[in-house]
């Protein structure tokens, strides 16, 4: 039975995980959990651990040390096979979307399916594939090829894919990076109305302030290694730590200036549009 006083279930715990590649620290004791139904947006400068984080949430990366649990089961130390199951219930857009060029809409969309669930019935295939690209608003495009789709018809498609199983976990990797802002509204959109209509947790990392202010619940920064902020929207905004405020209004630091005014920078923007 419900109990409504107690506390909401955290679907995703993260126990004091570490993971370094060599001498490089990515991760350094990071500890968090994740609430069922909500979304989470993960900041954080380029190389601080975003995507190496959400990898272990899928456990397509394991921790050195520590543990991930998805309800309540400790799933880092599963054998592949195992994973296999845990995987139907997640949903990841990887970061730049990657759909297979190869393949059609419909079979980039319908694969997940085919290898986890081995639905083979073409009828009930075509019924899923037509309804998941209706929620993303790409309905009439089943027979097109990726590379007749524009950046945000990909990412839309990609979306489409990740929520082929029906998933009650969807991470994404900068769902919005490379759309202009009417594009990446959509997704944003999108991503409110999964959470809406079907109740999905979604984690997501961007860089897009607007659309981590519009979606999030919750903002959790990562910097150097650590957990710099953790809180909503308001909360972030008013964050009293320069880290924080310098990520946030978009300053560059130091370490960006001193490259800039490096020797040999003097880089003109009519070499780059080449
Ligand atoms: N498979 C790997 N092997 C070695 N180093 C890796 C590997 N994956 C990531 N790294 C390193 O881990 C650090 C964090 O990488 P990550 O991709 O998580 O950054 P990010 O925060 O997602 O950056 P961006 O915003 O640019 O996507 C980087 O220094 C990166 O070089
Ligand atoms: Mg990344």
């Amino acid at each position: 039975m419900e109990n409504k006083t107690s506390k909401p279930e955290e679907i995703i715990v993260l126990k004091n995980i570490n993971k370094s590649f060599g001498s490089n620290v990515v991760l350094d004791d990071i500890s968090l959990s994740f609430e069922k139904g909500k979304t989470t947006v993960i900041i954080g400068p380029s190389g601080c651990g975003k995507t190496v984080l959400i990898k272990h949430i899928i456990v397509l990366l394991r921790p050195d040390s520590g543990r991930v649990y998805f309800h309540n089961i400790r799933i880092d130390n599963m054998q592949e096979k195992q994973l296999d199951a845990i995987r139907t219930r997640m949903g990841f857009l990887f970061q730049g979307g990657a759909l297979f060029d190869s393949m059609n809409v419909y079979e980039n969309i319908v694969f997940p399916v085919r290898q986890h669930v081995k639905i083979k019935n073409r009828e009930k295939l075509h019924d899923l594939a037509r309804t998941k690209l209706a929620m993303v608003g790409m309905e009439g495009f089943a027979d097109a090829f990726p590379a007749k789709l524009s950046g945000g018809q990909k990412k839309r498609v990609a979306l489409a894919r990740a929520i082929a199983l029906s998933p009650e976990v969807i991470l994404y990797d900068e769902p919005t990076t490379g759309l202009d802002p009417i594009r990446s509204d959509v997704i944003n959109e999108l991503i409110l109305k999964l959470k809406r209509e079907l109740g999905v947790t979604s984690i997501v990392v961007t860089h897009d302030m607007t659309s981590a202010y519009k979606i999030a619940d919750r903002i959790i920064m990562l910097h150097d290694g650590k957990v710099a902020a953790d809180g909503n929207a308001d909360y972030i905004r008013n964050h009293s730590s320069p880290v924080v405020q310098q990520f946030i209004n978009g300053q560059a630091d130091e370490d960006d200036l001193r490259a800039l005014r490096a020797p040999g920078s003097d880089i003109k923007i009519s070499d780059i549009e080449q």
